[in-house]
């Protein structure tokens, strides 16, 4: 998932990509940055594609950088927030140490750890803690590979429940697991055309550890099962699919 990779999809993402404020069930992630929010701090969004976050984040906090390297998704971004005042576009790659005029207070990163290269997701993010000031805020979401583990056993189970033999359900769903799952140590899957980094909850801990910073809360971002399973059964209840939203701080 490179530059080009991105600006390629530019064109088609909002109906690929997850509208993450729009889907979070319990309004995780807005009340978590509402929280974060003051007049008087600094955020930057580390990976803001075309800037579904960036409305919510101008109004709440003094400034905003919206930082991503796609030029296409930048521009969108612009595009959706031509009345805000208070947001500053840089086109920077992460893997790269980033410049930014001021320290930030609140670092928001929402789903760009993807890379199925833990250098390159290393790199982000040394990159992202490193622009934060002495005690400042990491928000932190990332997929999370018990959520697809707990898809797959949901669907054999509903298939069950609807009359498939058990051994059958699984051998099906064993299917798509061989086809998606492309490194079940790694947790890479190939869930589109790209291979992602999917993330345990102790993974992702240990990564934001290993820089440095101190784990506040770990807690889950529920969407509809729609946003996993095709013609999903209406009944279907929790738990319901998930990202892992890590909040953390310098010290
Ligand atoms: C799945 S999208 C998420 C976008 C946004 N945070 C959201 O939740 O809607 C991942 C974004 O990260 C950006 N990205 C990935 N790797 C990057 C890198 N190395 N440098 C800058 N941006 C990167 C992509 O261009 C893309 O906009």
């Amino acid at each position: 998932m490179d530059q080009a990779y991105w600006d390629r999809v530019a064109g088609r993402f909002d109906s690929e990509v997850l509208k993450i404020l729009e889907r979070d069930r319990n309004g995780t992630l807005s009340r978590t940055l509402r929280d974060l929010a003051s007049k008087r701090k600094r955020v930057a969004d580390f990976g803001c594609g075309n800037g579904s976050l960036l409305p919510i984040l101008s109004a709440v906090f003094r400034d905003v950088s919206a930082i991503d390297f796609s030029r296409a998704l930048l521009s969108q971004a612009q595009t959706r927030t031509t009345d805000s005042r208070n947001i500053t576009f840089h086109q920077a790659d992460l893997v790269r140490p980033i410049e930014l005029p001021h320290k930030i207070d609140v670092s928001v990163c929402v789903n760009v750890l993807l890379s199925p290269d833990a250098i390159v997701r290393e790199a982000i993010l040394e990159n992202v803690t490193r622009a934060l000031k002495r005690r400042g805020k990491l928000l932190l979401v990332v997929p999370a590979y018990e959520s697809l583990l707990h898809t797959y056993t949901t669907i054999i189970q509903t298939n069950v429940d609807l009359g498939d033999r058990r051994q059958d359900a699984v051998l099906e769903v064993q299917a798509v697991y061989e086809e998606e799952v492309v490194s079940p140590l790694e947790g890479t899957v190939v869930l589109g055309t790209e291979p992602t980094k999917l993330h345990t909850r102790e993974s992702i801990e240990s990564a934001i550890l290993d820089q440095g910073l101190r784990i506040d809360r770990v807690d889950r971002i529920e969407y509809p099962w729609s946003e996993m399973i095709d013609d999903a059964p209406e009944d279907l209840g929790a738990p319901y699919p998930w990202d892992w939203l890590v909040l953390a701080r310098k010290p």
